[in-house]
C-alpha cells in the first residue's frame, strides 16, 4: 500500500481516536494493514485515498491513515453533526456518531484497557451519559488567526496544517462563550490586532481562553507574545461595554515556542481576574490558568459519586486530595472529613482553591503546592486518598505512597483508561486490593474519543 492508492474498505470498529478502522488482508501472504478513516462508522463501506503508510509494523500489522471520498449506506448510527465546523476542526471527531452509541463506545474503551492491564475481571458500569450533550464546555480556547480567505477569526488549527477554522458556532460550548467569541472577534477586528505568526515571529494576539462560570458570567483571557500592547485596555473595556456578562479580561504573555497555551506573567486588564463557578453546591474560584472540569453536570456527578462512597465510611479522618486543582473535589468533601489536604503543582490553583475553601467557611483544609509523588511522602496515613491526575496518570512513587499509605478508600479519577488500568495494576502489586474496586465511566466530554472514568476501591 502506498501515499495516493484508492482503496475500497469496510470499517469494523473505531481506533481510540474515534477514526473508523478496516483491515486490509496482504496479497499472497503479505503483512495486513489497519487503515484509519477519519468519519466512518463500523458497518460502513467506503471509498478512500491513502494520506500515510507507517513504516512501522505494530502488533503484526501495517497502519496506514486515509481520507473518505465516498461513503457507501450509512451506519444506523449515523447522524448529522450539529456543528458547522465539524468536519475540519478536529475536535468532535464522533458528532457523526448517535449519542447512545458513543456512550457504548465509551465503555468498551474502559472494559479493553482494563482487559489489556490483566484487569479484564474488574466490573465497569454503564458509562453515566452528559446531562447536556451539546453546549455542555465551560471553557473554550481559540486560536487568533486568518481564514485561509484572509478573514480574522478565533478557531483552530486544521488537525496537522498551519489553516485556521473558524469556530463561531460551535455547538457544544455553553452559549455564552460564543455569545463573547464573535463580540470579541469583531473588536478585534475593528481594531487591526495583528494574529501571531509562530513562523515569522510577527504579530501579537495568539489565543483567547473564555471560561464561563454557572450563571453565565465570562472571564477572558487574551495570550500575547509580548506585553507591549497600546490599545488591550481599551479594547477590554469596549468589550465589556458590548457584552455584560464579562466580568474580567485579563492579558497572559506567553513569548515562548511551541504550543503552550499561558506563559507566566499576567495583568488584569479590565474587571476581575477570577471568576467563582460552581459544581453541585460547591463554590470554586477560578483564574485563567486553574484546571477546572470542563462540564460542570458531569463532574457534579462524579463529585457526588465520591462524595457518596466517603460519607459509605462512617467517620473521615483526613482526606488527601491529590492533583486537586482549584480544590473542587476537597471542597465537595470538606463537611465529611476532619481534615482535607489538596495538593497540585499550580500555584495559581492553589490561591484558587485556598480562597474557596475560606469563602466556604472551611479552616481544616489545608492545600499544598508542589509535586504529588513528593509532596505525598510527607502523610503518614489518611482515610480517603483522591487521585485526580493529567492524562499521563500517577508517578509511580504516588501509587506506592498510596500503597504504603493502605486509606480505607481510594477514588481514582482518571481521564485516559489505560493509565488508569496501568495504575490501578500497580495498586493491586503495591497492595491493595482490588476485589471491591467499582468501575464507572462519565461522559465528560460528549463528540470527543475522551471518556472520564471513577474507579472507588475500598478495602473490605
Ligand atoms: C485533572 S486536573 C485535576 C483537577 C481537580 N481535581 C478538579 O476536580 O477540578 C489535574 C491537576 O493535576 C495537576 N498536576 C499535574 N501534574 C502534577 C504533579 N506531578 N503534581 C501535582 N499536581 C500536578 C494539574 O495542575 C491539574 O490541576
Amino acid at each position: 500500500m502506498r501515499k495516493g492508492d484508492h482503496l475500497d474498505l469496510e470499517c469494523g470498529g473505531l481506533d481510540d481516536q474515534g477514526a473508523g478502522l478496516a483491515r486490509v488482508t496482504g496479497e499472497d501472504g503479505a503483512i495486513p494493514t489497519l487503515v484509519h478513516i477519519p468519519r466512518v462508522l463500523p458497518g460502513e463501506k467506503a471509498a478512500a485515498v491513502v494520506d500515510h503508510v507507517s513504516p512501522h509494523i505494530r502488533q503484526g500489522a501495517r497502519e496506514a491513515w486515509a481520507s473518505l471520498t465516498t461513503l457507501g449506506s450509512p451506519s444506523p448510527d449515523r447522524v448529522t453533526p450539529a456543528c458547522p465546523a465539524q468536519a475540519s476542526c478536529g475536535g468532535c471527531v464522533l458528532q457523526h456518531l448517535a449519542y447512545p452509541a458513543q456512550t457504548e463506545w465509551k465503555r468498551a474503551q474502559v472494559v479493553d484497557a482494563l482487559g489489556a492491564a490483566g484487569l479484564g475481571a474488574v466490573p465497569v458500569g454503564p458509562c453515566v451519559p452528559s446531562p447536556r450533550p451539546l453546549g455542555y464546555r465551560n471553557q473554550a480556547k481559540y486560536v487568533f488567526g486568518r481564514e485561509p480567505s484572509g478573514r480574522l477569526v478565533l478557531g483552530a488549527f486544521v488537525p496537522r496544517s498551519h489553516d485556521v477554522v473558524d469556530l463561531e458556532g460551535c455547538q457544544v460550548i455553553e452559549p455564552p462563550l460564543d455569545e463573547v467569541s464573535r463580540a470579541l472577534r469583531s473588536l478585534l477586528d475593528e481594531a487591526a490586532v495583528a494574529p501571531f505568526v509562530e513562523r515569522t515571529h510577527t504579530g501579537l494576539l495568539r489565543y483567547v481562553t473564555l471560561r464561563a462560570n454557572a450563571e453565565g458570567q465570562v472571564l477572558v483571557t487574551l495570550v500575547t507574545n509580548r506585553r507591549d500592547w497600546p490599545g488591550a485596555v481599551a479594547l477590554a473595556q469596549a468589550l465589556q461595554d458590548r457584552c455584560a456578562r464579562v466580568t474580567g479580561v485579563v492579558q497572559n504573555v506567553n513569548s515562548s515556542p511551541g504550543n503552550v497555551v499561558f506563559g507566566p506573567d499576567e495583568f488584569v486588564l479590565a474587571g476581575e481576574p477570577t471568576v467563582v463557578d460552581a459544581i453541585g453546591n460547591c463554590r470554586v474560584r477560578l483564574s485563567s490558568r486553574s484546571f477546572f472540569q470542563v462540564n460542570r453536570h458531569v463532574a457534579a456527578l462524579a463529585y457526588d459519586a465520591i462524595r457518596a462512597a466517603a460519607a459509605g465510611l462512617g467517620n473521615v479522618g483526613r482526606v488527601v486530595d491529590a492533583y486537586a486543582g482549584a480544590g473542587g473535589i476537597a471542597l465537595s468533601l470538606g463537611d465529611l472529613a476532619d481534615e482535607v489536604i489538596g495538593i497540585d503543582e499550580n500555584a495559581a490553583a492553589i490561591r484558587d482553591a485556598e480562597a474557596g475553601a475560606l469563602a466556604a467557611g472551611f479552616s481544616h483544609l489545608r492545600f499544598v503546592t508542589g509535586d504529588v509523588a513528593e509532596r505525598l511522602t510527607e502523610v503518614a496515613a489518611a482515610d480517603l486518598v483522591v487521585l485526580n491526575p493529567p492524562r499521563a496518570g500517577c508517578a509511580p512513587g504516588v501509587i506506592e505512597a498510596v500503597g504504603r499509605m493502605q486509606p480505607r478508600l481510594v477514588a481514582y479519577l482518571s481521564c485516559n483508561p489505560r493509565s488508569l488500568a496501568r495504575d490501578l495494576a500497580l495498586l493491586a502489586a503495591n497492595g491493595v486490593e482490588l476485589g471491591a474496586a467499582r468501575i464507572v465511566p462519565f461522559d465528560m466530554l460528549p463528540h470527543t474519543p475522551h471518556v472520564e472514568t471513577l474507579c472507588l476501591v475500598s478495602s473490605r
